[in-house]
C-alpha cells in the first residue's frame, strides 16, 4: 500500500483519515500542488513552491513551505519510486478543520497538509505519434483560474464531457478566446509562431508552459504570448497541450476537424523530444 503524508505524519494511505469538518471538503476552501520527478528528482521543485506560496498569499492560508521539499523527497523514496521515469507528487493544503462557517475559521487554525506519490506512464512513442482529439468547452470557471484551487467543478464537467465524447482533452473558450485545458495550457502554431494564451489571471501559470516556452525559444522558434482566438486555432498549424501530468501532447482533431493536416507536426514533435531529454538531463545532473 502506498504511503503517504498527512499533517506531519507519514502513513499508509488506509490510515490516513480527515475530519468531516475539514474546510476543504466543506468548502473547497484550499490548493493544490502537481510536481513531477523525473528519476526521483523533483523537476522545477522552487517553481511550484513560488506558485503554491503566490496561492497561499492570495487566499491568507498562512503555512511555512520549508519543509515540503523534503517531504516531497520522502514520499518519493518511500514509495519506491525513484527509478521511475516519471513519478508525480500530489500536495493538498485546505484552510483546517473548524466549525462551518464561510468566513475564515478562528485565528491559530492549522492548515491541513496532505501529499501522496504515484508513478506516472508515458504514453508509447505510437500512441504518441497517432496524436490526440480535444473538444471545445465553455469556460464558465471563476475570474483568479490562476489561483491553483481544489474547487475544480468546472474541469471535472469540462473533462468529463471530452471522455464522454471518446476524446483526450477539454478546451475551454471564453468570448471567443481559447484559454487552457481542463488540466493543461494550450498552445497553437500559426505561420510558425508559437503562440498561448499570456499568463494573467484567465490561465494557470503552468511549469510545464513556462518550460516549453524556454525550450522553443532555445530552438530558435518564434514565440509570442498573447490571447489565441478559436477561430484562429481551428486554422492553426499545430495545436498542443502542456501540463505535468501532459508533457506535450499534440492535437490532431479539434471537434471533430483535423488541425493542419491531421498529423502531428513538427513543432510538437521537436518540443516533446526537448522536453524528454531536458527532463531526462536533469534527472541526472541534480
Ligand atoms: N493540472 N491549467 C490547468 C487548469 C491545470 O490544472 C494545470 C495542471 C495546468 C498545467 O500546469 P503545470 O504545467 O504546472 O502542471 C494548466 C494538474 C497537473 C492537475 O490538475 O492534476
Amino acid at each position: 500500500m502506498s504511503r503517504v503524508y498527512l499533517n506531519g505524519e507519514y502513513l499508509p494511505k488506509d490510515g490516513a483519515t480527515i475530519s468531516v469538518d475539514d474546510r476543504g471538503f466543506l468548502l473547497s476552501d484550499g490548493l493544490y500542488e502537481v510536481t513531477p520527478a523525473y528519476r526521483g528528482r523533483l523537476f522545477r521543485m522552487e517553481q511550484h513552491m513560488r506558485r503554491l506560496q503566490h496561492g497561499l498569499a492570495v487566499l491568507r492560508i498562512e503555512y511555512d513551505l520549508s519543509g515540503l521539499p523534503e517531504m516531497h523527497d520522502r514520499l518519493i523514496s518511500d514509495n519506491g519510486l525513484e527509478a521511475e521515469d516519471v513519478a508525480i507528487v500530489y500536495l493538498q493544503i485546505t484552510r483546517g478543520v473548524a466549525q462551518r462557517t464561510h468566513h475564515f475559521p478562528p485565528a491559530g487554525t492549522r492548515p491541513t497538509v496532505y501529499a501522496f506519490a504515484q508513478a506516472f506512464h508515458r504514453p508509447g512513442e505510437a500512441r504518441w505519434a497517432r496524436g490526440y482529439e480535444a473538444i471545445t468547452v465553455p469556460d464558465r470557471r471563476w475570474a483568479r483560474v490562476d489561483i491553483k484551487s481544489i474547487g475544480l467543478l468546472p474541469n471535472v464537467l469540462a473533462q468529463q464531457a471530452a471522455v464522454d465524447a471518446g476524446v483526450e482533452d477539454a478546451l475551454f473558450v471564453k468570448d471567443g478566446v481559447a484559454l487552457e485545458g481542463s488540466h493543461n495550457n494550450v498552445f497553437a502554431v500559426l505561420d510558425g509562431v508559437v503562440t498561448t494564451h499570456p499568463a494573467t489571471h484567465a490561465i494557470l501559470h503552468g511549469i510545464s508552459r513556462e518550460y516549453v516556452i524556454e525550450l522553443a525559444r532555445a530552438q530558435g522558434l518564434p514565440v509570442e504570448e498573447r490571447p489565441v482566438l478559436l477561430d484562429e486555432m481551428r486554422g492553426a498549424d499545430e495545436i498542443f497541450f502542456t501540463g505535468t501530468t501532459t508533457e506535450v501532447r499534440p492535437t490532431v482533431r479539434l471537434d471533430g476537424e483535423p488541425v493542419g493536416n491531421g498529423k502531428v507536426g513538427p513543432v510538437a514533435r521537436a518540443l516533446y523530444e526537448a522536453f524528454k531529454e531536458g527532463t531526462r538531463a536533469a534527472a541526472v545532473a541534480s
